[in-house]
């Protein structure tokens, strides 16, 4: 099937008199990751709970694996997992019980020693979920959208309070879903963690889409021009900036050498993602008040 498995069609969401979602249209294709990034309080959160049907929308298509997520179908549910920004847990059950409850609401649940395996709460296996750090709730989140061995996954955070090396670890469970074929939305302010991990991605803010597409193409794009640097004999740091960085390089090379000198610290740098998300997401209003 390559009908993607999300379609967003200027969807909106108002609190009141607020806006939250202001017309976002986009799709997530079968199997990629799709990252949605942008500043706290941008709409992500209110965009992804629309999609699982956790939350109503106030005008719109939307078509999540097919369904239409406000009817809440039991086929859709069944078929997608979530981790929730916040979530509540059973906080009497043990880490076990937890999942071999949630496990018994799905047709074709994943094992359940496995999946705690594979968020590294191996030892934690009998522990009360209330005695968990923050960190470890966090894993079992993330194992109890695993657990119905879901077609589609919504991550709304998912390593926020994670160490590091539990990054790293996430992050390959993440990959080795994606290589099974399952589709995932991610939400994240990590945007290496984005760079890392999402074929594509969307910047949003005020409920509205600013950039589309990959890290890279939004990292490097076209339109973004190329730094290049070097210290020069007087102690001083020069900088150009080239949309050829290949024809300057050589400038700047051929002509080094012709008079027997070095570029020292010579770099070469574009734009990162982090670097164009600051600069797309920037608050003007701050400057006005
Ligand atoms: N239940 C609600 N009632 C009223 N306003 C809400 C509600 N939920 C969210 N909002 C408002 O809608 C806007 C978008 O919130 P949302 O939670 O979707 O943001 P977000 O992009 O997920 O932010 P964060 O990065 O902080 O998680 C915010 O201004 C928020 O205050
Ligand atoms: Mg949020």
């Amino acid at each position: 099937m390559s009908s993607p498995a999300i379609k967003v069609n200027d969807l909106r969401k108002s609190y009141g008199t607020h806006e939250a979602v202001s017309g976002l249209s986009f799709e997530v294709r079968r199997g990629e990751v799709f990252g949605l990034l942008g500043p706290n309080g941008a709409g992500k959160t209110t965009t992804v709970e629309i999609l699982e049907g956790y939350r109503s929308r106030s005008s719109g298509e939307v078509s999540v694996l097919g369904f239409d997520p406000s009817s809440r179908e039991r086929e859709m549910r069944e078929r997608i997992g979530i981790v929730l920004q916040s979530s509540a847990l059973y906080r009497h059950l043990s880490v076990h019980e937890t999942l071999d409850y949630f496990a018994s609401l799905y047709p074709h649940p994943r094992d359940v020693a496995e999946t705690i395996e594979m968020v590294g709460l191996g030892g934690k296996d009998s522990a009360r979920t209330r005695t968990l750090s923050g960190g470890q709730q966090r894993r079992l989140d993330l194992a109890l959208a695993l657990i119905g061995d879901p077609e589609l996954l919504f991550l709304d955070e998912p390593t926020t309070g994670f160490d590091p090396q539990a990054r790293r670890a996430a992050w390959e469970t993440i990959r080795s879903l994606r290589s099974l074929g399952t589709t995932i939305v991610l939400t994240t302010h990590y945007l290496d963690e984005a760079q890392a991990l999402a074929d594509r991605v969307a910047i949003i803010k005020d409920g509205r889409i600013v950039a589309e597409g990959s890290p890279a193409e939004i990292g490097g794009g076209a339109a973004h021009d190329v730094q290049i640097s070097w210290r020069r004999k007087d102690g001083t740091v020069e900088t150009r900036s080239t949309d050829n960085p290949t024809e300057l390089l050589n400038q700047l090379t051929g002509e080094a050498l012709a008079a027997g000198e070095q570029l020292d610290e010579l770099r070469v740098a574009r734009p990162s993602l982090e670097d164009v998300y600051l600069d797309l997401t920037a608050e003007e209003d701050l400057a006005s008040d």
